[in-house]
């Protein structure tokens, strides 16, 4: 019998939709199906491919307005970020569209009169995809787009939460011309699905992005087939404000950065350190603009933080918060909540929780929700310090004036991208990926076409 599952509007709690469950024989029918496709999709000639990639772009723009508001339905995130969401999606497939056209390879000096060598890069196979359901659209083209730009076929399963905005891209990517055992989505449970990919003979790479515990169970189960992988995986961003920043810019972009998508990212600033200088005058300032914040539905005007995904989130984020207050920490706006098991909702209005210290919850663990801790430093060592005192090492922000501090800022973060008086450093075109247990390897820009491509040597003896 046909099993199914249903997506839930996580700020009403309706029904959505009933998404069919892909079983077994139909995941590992799928997979045969991109590997004998990956045997003629890999000899498409790049500018072919580019093409192909450019035409789904154009139709993904076309139906922008339905897919902001789909990914507002699934997820949550207001309309104004849904729609966002859209643009950003699109530019990861726009860049590599035009990547796909600079795969070079390259000539070596060879080392007797009579050889020839030759470097080329050639895609690596199929790649098996597995992605969030916070940014539900742009995590999927970015790995989508790099693996279909160098000739590799692609398949992708979808965060359950969040499946319907991955099952309308691929329909456009198909009406874009791109054959449909070249790019496709199967549906269901992670931990399954997930071992079919890694399993899986004609599986030659892994893209994930997700918690790091997840993380490293598919990078064991890689192992025995030695796949590559390609991890994005948790993070505990620090935020550093120093005592020459500005202060108003500072509030402002981690305003942005905090409470973007209700604080469900990876690069959310986690941990807020500012010198003891001035940090009653940036308290003031930042708990007067997070007062200004709009929890709601994400479809409603004006709504500028939505709901929470589910109730483990939820639970999580309450227990990080009891925990704090239980240990001393006060809190200087938010803190309510309004929620309903039965229905299936859950709100928090945005919270700024200070006097915290290292041994609460919420300095040590990811928050994934609209909750910032703000904790003071003295030098620029100690913050140093604080900051990376942690397993993570995703995303960094600071603010400063000073071009010394920042250089110092910049070289002692152990973190892969960090952001000086900028709250927003994503983009189509730059790296995207974390140091030490936040994962491994980078998405977007131009290392984000590498990770599909194998290098070939050719020795020729003429
Ligand atoms: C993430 O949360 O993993 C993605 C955020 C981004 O691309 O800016």
């Amino acid at each position: 019998m046909m099993s199914t599952f249903t997506v839930n509007n996580p700020a009403t709690g309706e029904e959505l939709q009933e998404v069919i469950v892909s079983s077994n024989e139909e995941v590992l029918a799928a997979l045969k199906a991109g590997h004998t496709a990956f045997k003629t999709w890999s000899k498409v000639n790049a500018h072919k491919r580019s093409a192909l990639l450019s035409k789904w772009a154009d139709l993904v723009r076309a139906h922008r307005e339905e897919i902001g508001e789909l990914i507002t339905r699934e997820n949550g995130k207001p309309l104004a970020e849904g729609l966002g969401e859209v643009d950003y999606a699109v530019s990861y497939i726009d860049w590599y569209a035009e990547e796909a056209k600079r795969i070079y390879g390259r000539t070596i000096p060879g080392h007797q009169e009579s050889k020839r060598l030759t470097v080329i890069k050639q895609p690596i196979g199929q790649v098996a995809a597995i992605t969030p359901w916070n940014f539900p659209a742009a995590m999927m083209t970015r790995k989508a787009a790099p693996a279909l730009a160098a000739g590799c076929t692609f398949i992708v399963k979808p965060a359950e939460e969040t499946p319907l905005t991955t099952i309308r891209l691929i329909e456009l990517a198909h009406e874009a011309g791109i054959p449909k055992d070249v790019v496709q989505c199967v549906n269901g449970d992670g931990p399954r699905i997930g071992k079919l990919f890694t399993d899986s003979p004609y599986v030659r790479k892994i893209t994930f992005t997700g918690s790091t515990p997840v993380g490293k169970e598919l990078l064991r189960n890689c192992a025995d087939t030695l796949k590559h992988a390609t991890m994005e995986l948790g993070g505990h961003a620090p935020l550093i404000v120093a005592e020459d920043a500005d202060l108003d810019l500072a509030v402002q972009q981690t305003i942005n950065a905090k409470f973007r998508n209700a604080g469900q990212t990876c690069v959310c600033p986690n941990r807020l350190l500012v010198q003891d200088s001035v940090v009653d005058k940036f308290t003031e300032k930042f708990v007067e603009a997070v007062k200004h914040l709009k929890v709601g539905n994400g479809l409603d005007q004006d709504v500028t933080v939505g709901p929470i995904i589910n109730k483990k989130g939820f639970d999580k984020i309450v227990n990080q918060l009891e925990d704090a207050v239980s240990k001393g920490a006060d809190i200087a706006c938010g803190n309510e909540y309004d929620y309903n098991d039965e229905k299936g909702y859950y709100f928090i209005q945005p919270t700024v929780v200070v006097d915290v210290n290292d041994t609460m919850k919420i300095m040590q663990e990811e928050t994934f929700g609209p909750v910032a801790p703000i904790t003071r430093f003295h030098t620029l060592e100690e913050a140093v310090e604080i900051a990376n005192g942690t397993p993570y090492g995703l995303a960094a922000y600071f603010f400063t004036e000073s071009y010394k501090t920042g250089v110092y800022l910049s070289e002692n973060l152990e973190f892969g991208i960090v952001g000086w008086n900028d709250g927003a450093p994503s983009g189509a075109h730059i790296p995207f990926g974390g140091m030490k247990e936040s994962g491994i390897g980078r998405e977007g820009g131009l290392e984000g076409i590498e990770p599909y491509l194998e290098t070939k040597y050719i020795s020729t003896n003429i």
